[in-house]
């Protein structure tokens, strides 16, 4: 577990000082955050497998932050390898990612190559006995995941889909938050994610399964998959983009116990990214991009703010190095799943990406991917 041992859990105690307690009673400061400090996680040979954007920024993040080592970049050309590797001052670089997976001096492979891509590639370093942190979503749909889950436990390697944001220290306050029952039971949860990307983005392309959904709308997708599990319902609506891929959607979504979670995308421009969970007993209002670090508030239900987590908002670079840090602890520890994004939550999120995109007939297979 990637926490601080020793202590009894916030929760824990939190639910004793407030055992029987039906009014609005809210504890005074919130939890810390149980995060071990990323300097200090154990270091692990990193090979970086595509040399996209996230590729950069991971690489980045993690230099900057942590004593990870990135040892190894490949790529489907020599060139290109060879580019980032000078960029990133790297020490081997490949001109095929089979090469990559093989290299014996490297103990992960961060797979960062569009989705409809990961299957193949997880499965590739998988094959090649490494652990693997695959970039979000971890697949196209629910039956490519399953099957790449289920290689890495019979190989026995360490597997994870780079959700960055509950990887972060704030998400870790938010998880102490929920297990209290701070807020009471969840009966709602609202989000969306837009942005503005120019033609040329992979996102718009047909044949790399482009449009918002598997991409900008993993994030609220995740967040309500976590908090209100894969829905019973999905209604929505979706309009096409003249490129032939979906250009934005909204659905709402219910779970079997009633509570009820609103989703949007959109490829047209920035929207706030918030989130609100609402709860019987009060409400979480994240204050900027709930997927990026950033502060937070605990509402009562009657609308004042009870508690508040004060963060300056930050990007890739203020945030990556999280996810590289709490894996190498928990691989160092023998273990092969990361309590922050555990397998099954990836698998869940899976199902709920493939019945929204039922729900609104988005089908990948009308370009030509194996579905
Ligand atoms: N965590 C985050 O915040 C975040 C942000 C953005 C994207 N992502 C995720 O990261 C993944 C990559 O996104 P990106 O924006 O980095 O993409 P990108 O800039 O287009 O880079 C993707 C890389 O994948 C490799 N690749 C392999 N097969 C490819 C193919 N058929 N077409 C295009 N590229 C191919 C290429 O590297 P080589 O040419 O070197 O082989 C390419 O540079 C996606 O799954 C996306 O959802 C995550």
């Amino acid at each position: 577990m990637q926490r601080a041992s020793g202590n009894r859990l916030w929760s824990e105690q939190y639910a004793d000082a407030h055992l029987g307690v039906f009014d609005m009673t809210f504890p005074s400061a919130l939890p810390a955050s149980r995060l071990r400090p990323p300097q200090d996680a154990p270091p692990m040979r990193w090979g970086i497998l595509g040399t996209g954007w996230i590729a950069a920024k991971f690489t980045e993040s993690v230099k900057a932050h942590t004593r990870q080592v990135i040892a190894a970049v490949g790529s489907r050309s020599e060139e290109a390898a060879k580019r980032f590797a000078s960029e990133w001052g790297i020490q081997n670089a490949y001109g095929s990612y089979q090469e990559l997976v093989q290299a014996s001096d490297i103990d992960i492979i961060y797979v960062a190559t569009p989705h409809g891509q990961h299957h193949e590639h997880v499965l590739l370093a998988i094959n090649a006995g490494k652990h693997v942190l695959v970039e979000k979503p971890m697949a196209l749909n629910h039956a490519q995941a399953a099957e790449m889950v289920a290689a890495a436990r019979k190989k026995g390697v360490f597997f994870a889909e780079a959700l960055w944001t509950y990887f972060l220290p704030k998400f870790d306050v938010v998880q102490q938050i929920l297990d209290a029952g701070v807020i009471g039971d969840i009966k709602s949860v609202y989000t969306e994610y837009g942005e503005y990307l120019p033609r040329d983005h992979r996102i718009f392309d047909p044949t790399l399964a482009g449009g918002p959904l598997l991409d900008l709308g993993t994030y609220p997708v995740s967040l309500l998959t976590k908090l209100l599990g894969v829905p019973s319902k999905v209604v929505g609506v979706a309009t096409d983009d003249p490129a032939g891929v979906n250009g934005q959607l909204a659905v709402a979504m219910m779970n079997y116990h009633g509570a009820q979670g609103t989703m949007a995308t959109t490829l047209y421009g920035f929207t706030p990214t918030g989130a609100a969970v609402i709860g019987t007993k009060g409400s979480i209002r994240f204050a900027n991009e709930f997927h990026l670090p950033g502060s937070f508030e605990v509402w009562s239900l009657d609308g004042s703010v009870r508690l508040k987590y004060d963060e300056p908002r930050g990007a890739h670079f203020e945030g990556l190095f999280h996810e590289a840090a709490g894996i190498a602890y928990v691989i160092s520890e023998g273990s092969f799943e990361s309590p922050c994004r555990p397998l099954d939550a990836s698998l869940d999120t899976m199902k709920t990406l493939d019945a929204i995109r039922s729900a609104v007939a988005i089908n990948f297979s009308r370009a030509g991917l194996r579905e």
